[in-house]
This record gives C-alpha cells, sequence and structure tokens, in this order.
C-alpha cells in the first residue's frame, strides 16, 4: 500500500494534478487526497484550483460539477461506473410539466444530479447550503428535484414556501431506519444523534443535529458531548475519529455504505493519474446552462 501511494504521489507531480475526495471514499484514499471534504466544499476547491488535472475521488455528478465549473482543468474520475442513483431519480419531462403547471415557481436541485438536470434547473444547491439558497428565492412554489428527503427536511423549515416533492431517494440514507435509531440510543442513552438530510423525515426528527457530512464532523468536533451516534454513509467515521480520538462514534446500522463510492480505490486513482484515462467531456451548450444553475447556488450561498 505504501508503495502505491508513493506512486500516486509522484504521479500527482508528473501531472500536475490534485486529487479531491468525498468522506465516502474508502479511508485510504481520503488519507492521501489533497482536500477532502463535502460536496459544497468540493464544489469550491474545484472553482478555484490552478492545478492542470483535478482527479476527482467521488461519484459521477462530483467530476461533472468540476468539469462544468472548470472547463479548462482536465477532469478525470478513477471510476467512470461509480454514479449516484439518485441523480438520475427525475427527468427533463417531469421538470417542464411543473413549470407548466406553476407560476411564480423556482425548481431547485440538489448538487446530485444529472449536468442534464442542473441545466434545465434555476438553482443547484447541496445539503450544507439548501436552507440558506432555498431561503433566498423569492418564488414562491419550490419544485425540489431530485431528493425527496432533503427537499421534505428544508421544506419544514420553511413554511411559507410551497414545496413540490420528487420522488428520488439515496439507498443508503433510506435504510437507516427509526428503529435502528431507537435501538443505538436504548443501548447508547449518552449519544448524541447527527442525522444526514437524505434520511427519511422519521429518522431526522430523532436528530440532535441534522447537516451534511462536514456539518456532522464541525458539530462532532465542537461538542462537549463524547458518544455519537451517526446516521450516514460510514466513510465520515475516518475524519472523525481523526479529528476526535478521544471520542466514540457508532454508526447506526449495519448497511451504511455507498457501494459506488467505494468504487474509487488507490489502484484505480493510481491507473487513472498514470493514463490519463476516464476524463469527463460535456457538450458546451449543455456545460454553459448547467454552469447558471451552480453559479447561482455559489452566488447566493457565499
Ligand atoms: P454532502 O457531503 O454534501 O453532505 O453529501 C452527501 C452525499 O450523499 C454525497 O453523495
Ligand atoms: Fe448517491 Fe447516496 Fe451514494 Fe451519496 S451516498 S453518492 S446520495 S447513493
Amino acid at each position: 500500500m505504501e508503495n502505491l501511494k508513493k506512486e500516486i504521489e509522484q504521479l500527482k507531480q508528473e501531472k500536475n494534478a490534485v486529487l479531491l475526495a468525498h468522506y465516502y471514499v474508502d479511508d485510504a484514499v481520503q488519507e492521501i487526497a489533497d482536500y477532502v471534504g463535502d460536496s459544497y466544499y468540493l464544489a469550491k476547491v474545484a472553482l478555484k484550483e490552478s492545478k492542470d488535472v483535478i482527479c476527482f475521488a467521488g461519484v459521477n455528478f462530483m467530476g461533472e460539477s468540476a468539469k462544468i465549473l472548470n472547463p479548462d482543468r482536465t477532469v478525470i474520475m478513477p471510476d467512470q461506473k461509480a454514479d449516484c442513483p439518485m441523480a438520475h431519480m427525475v427527468d427533463v419531462e417531469k421538470i417542464e410539466e411543473m413549470r407548466k403547471k406553476y407560476d411564480d415557481l423556482a425548481v431547485v436541485c440538489y448538487i446530485n444530479s444529472t449536468a442534464e438536470i442542473k441545466a434545465h434547473s434555476d438553482v443547484c444547491v447541496t445539503s450544507s447550503n439548501a436552507l440558506k439558497v432555498v431561503t433566498a428565492l423569492p418564488q414562491k412554489n419550490i419544485f425540489f428535484v431530485p431528493d425527496e428527503n432533503l427537499g421534505r427536511y428544508i421544506g419544514s423549515k420553511l413554511p411559507e414556501k410551497n414545496f413540490i416533492y420528487n420522488d428520488g431517494f439515496c439507498h443508503v440514507h433510506r435504510s437507516i431506519t427509526a428503529e435502528n435509531v431507537k435501538k443505538a440510543k436504548e443501548v447508547h442513552p449518552e449519544a448524541e444523534v447527527l442525522v444526514h438530510p437524505e434520511c427519511t423525515p422519521d429518522v431526522v426528527a430523532l436528530g440532535d443535529y441534522v447537516g451534511s457530512t462536514s456539518g456532522i464532523i464541525d458539530y462532532a468536533t465542537a461538542s462537549d458531548k463524547d458518544v455519537f451516534i451517526i446516521c450516514t454513509e460510514m466513510g465520515v467515521l475516518y475524519e472523525l475519529k481523526q479529528k476526535n480520538p478521544g471520542k466514540t462514534f457508532y454508526s447506526v446500522g449495519h448497511r451504511q455504505f455507498c457501494p459506488n463510492m467505494k468504487r474509487i480505490s488507490l489502484e484505480n486513482v493510481r491507473d487513472t493519474l498514470r493514463d490519463m484515462k476516464n476524463q469527463v467531456e460535456l457538450p458546451e451548450e449543455l456545460r454553459l446552462n448547467a454552469k447558471k444553475a451552480l453559479d447561482e447556488m455559489l452566488r447566493i450561498a457565499q
């Protein structure tokens, strides 16, 4: 493993590349990444990055967003099959239908979406900025795509808006049940429950804190409590433990494992950098249209 890491370091120098990783990828990849973070942080890093090559250890929509924001860089993906199923759970026809049905409508798309959906939306959001962004929108009607659970969480905070939900979901977060949380609380009554808003509303209701992966890490780090029940993909445990060696973290269930994020390995990071393969390419018109929704998010959320 150490040799592989050295090889990756050398390749990064040789190709003038930066390695970005999401908190859900394997510990070994997080360990060697130049930047690790949530979706919003990584989008901002991609925007300001000046290296020639961005190697994105994450799922497709992340690399796509990096390319949309940074067309002059080469963006490569360690595994092109690492895709987020939720990103495909809405289609353009449904968006067009809502635009016909409602006046004064904003189409808000979670960054976990395809470039095509972004191109047909008014603004993008991530789990860490969705509340701020939607609050700032002048429109009363909000069509929130593709994730119903994040939409419902934000909708519950903004009763003055009329939310229309789409039935997309993350299978990893949906597999966490309220029963799982209650049982974990029985075993560890002193623990605080930290929940990602992609979880179902009954799980969100049990959270002492609800927020993005970075939000969960920051909350646990600042908290004076020592024990936590974590309701999100288990990859966050790496950073949680790095930052809080004296604290204890329990993963709430046994299936909090995103098979797509876990496709990224040291081997495919090395191979991709070495061969400069799996480059993200987008038709220019699509890129420019999708960029408007990302730019709008960056403008409002800053
Ligand atoms: P955040 O890291 O933005 O909370 O997103 C979670 C996620 O599901 C990424 O796929
Ligand atoms: Fe998609 Fe869920 Fe995996 Fe995130 S954890 S990439 S939302 S399937």
